[in-house]
């Protein structure tokens, strides 16, 4: 099997010290006690037929390994993780799994029976996803838990989101390990999804072409495969279109690595292999877009602001198509990237593709800064001054998306600023979004998917067939 199928990578966990220094760091900023929830693995019908195990991040962060129905327990100067010990009736359905002396010397932290758990009264907790660990931990807490995105935190609560947003914002060297391998399982999956275009008829067989390499590669999606015809879709989840001759295929899709970290690649290939005039021109537009926004990331530069160059170059870009009339400075102020622009320029890239959102705007946002109300910047999930340390996507789009293009009402401001006429001359692109993960430095910025093309002519050759088993 060749390094571009993926197969013949394999990735590797962070030594336990990794952990023990995260613990350590995040003791140091905290002096109370503290309760994080593994999470509880949903039953889809019965005891043993369950969905897929992913722990809360914050808990993975500190742990290292997904556990399902377990907490982190952490007292003056001592962690214990609380886990229920293997039931040996289940052995015969799961083999054998490790007993908690064993994972002692895997974990490198005490473990504990879960019957065992009496957390003082005090522990600060953060907002599980689910609502039966928000209940549990609400039980244990004897007070209430709310779950999911945004849920309220105030008191030591806030302070433990606040120290965990400090330590998990600059990547450490286990983390920045983990996004290296996740970065180089998903450049192999694109490569993968491209080379398998040419003769697959719907969306699921390129899906599948992608996917087997992360499966084959020992790791799991990050999120939901977004691999579509309907790039107008921004998060398409359907993969059962078909495939025509003409069309261009968006692919989102990102690998994530044995201890919880992602990858998130967008790049767009047309289906025959060969970008049209308009498509092209439209491609590099998008990519010239990306490429300066990337440019612009570097340590002290307000993440707004590498969304802002994104924008206006792309109305430069549109400018020059004849698509747009108009200053593009004065356009962008005018809101008008919003219309073929609807979405931030990126996000964090951690833990979660979308890093901490579990915690609302409190991690992507400065303190005092808040989210704009333009469309388009109204979607910017970040906005930082970035340090060395912080990864991020870069992923600039260009859509045609009927619902905003139809809607008379907001469109009307914009008569004299879109040429509608030439933008129908471009109708065989729905979508365009070209996206990168990138790792702030205190140098140039470091792509850490560079190893994937990204010019139109380097996805043309990546799609011919010759390329099929080489490094490219
Ligand atoms: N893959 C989701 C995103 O790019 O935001
Ligand atoms: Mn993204
Ligand atoms: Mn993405």
């Amino acid at each position: 099997m060749t390094e571009q199928s993926g197969q013949a990578f394999w990735p590797t966990r962070s030594l336990t010290s990794v952990f023990a220094g995260r613990r350590r760091r995040l003791m140091e900023r905290l002096a109370g006690p503290i309760l994080l929830a593994s999470g509880i693995r949903r039953v889809r019908n019965f005891r043993l037929n369950l969905y897929p195990l992913r722990s809360e991040s914050h808990f993975l962060y500190l742990v290292g390994r997904h556990f399902d129905g377990s907490f982190l327990l952490r007292e003056d100067d001592r962690w214990a993780l609380y886990t229920a010990p293997p039931d040996p009736a289940d052995t015969l359905w799961t083999g054998p799994t490790p007993g908690l002396d064993e994972l002692v010397s895997e974990l490198g932290i005490e473990v504990l029976p879960l019957s065992e758990l009496s957390p003082p009264a005090d522990c600060a907790c953060l907002p599980p996803q689910d609502t039966e660990a928000a209940d549990w931990l609400s039980q244990l807490l004897d007070r209430d838990i709310d779950a999911g995105m945004g849920a309220e935190v105030v008191d030591a609560d806030a302070e433990l989101a606040d120290a965990m947003i400090e330590l998990r914002l600059k990547h450490d060297d286990g983390a920045m390990a983990q996004l290296r391998q996740a970065a180089t399982v998903t450049v192999a999956a694109h490569r993968a999804g491209m080379s398998a275009t040419r003769g697959a008829r719907r969306e699921a067989h390129v899906t599948a072409a992608m996917e087997s390499v992360i499966t084959a590669s020992g790791m799991t999606t990050a999120y939901h495969s977004i691999v579509s015809v309907r790039g107008d879709i921004l998060h398409n989840e359907s993969h059962e279109g078909q495939l025509h001759d003409g069309e261009l295929i968006l692919a989102d899709v990102g690998a994530e690595s044995l201890e919880g970290f992602a990858g998130d690649v967008t790049r767009v290939w047309p289906v025959n292999g060969r970008f049209s005039t308009t498509q092209r021109e439209l491609y590099d537009v998008v990519l010239r877009s990306q490429l300066e926004a990337i440019e612009q990331i570097r340590p002290g530069q307000r993440y707004l602001e590498v969304h802002r160059t994104a924008a206006r170059t792309m109305l430069q870009g549109l400018v020059e198509l004849g698509i747009c009339r108009g200053d593009p400075a004065e356009l962008y102020e005018r809101g008008v990237a919003g219309v073929f622009f609807p979405h931030g320029v990126g996000h964090l890239l951690g833990l979660d593709v979308h890093d901490m959102e579990d915690l609302g705007d409190r991690a992507g946002y400065a303190p005092g800064r808040e989210r704009l109300t333009a469309p388009g910047d109204a979607q910017l999930r970040l906005d930082r001054d970035l340090e060395a340390g912080m990864a991020v996507t870069v992923e600039p789009g260009f859509y045609q998306v009927a619902a905003i293009l139809e809607d008379e009402t907001s469109m009307a401001p914009f008569a004299d600023a879109i040429d509608r006429a030439q933008l129908a001359k471009f109708s065989d692109v729905r979508g365009i979004r070209i996206e990168d993960d990138v790792l702030v430095t205190d140098q140039q910025p470091e792509v850490l998917t560079a190893a994937l093309g990204k010019t139109a002519d380097e996805i043309e050759d990546l799609m011919a067939p010759a390329s099929r088993g080489s490094a490219g």
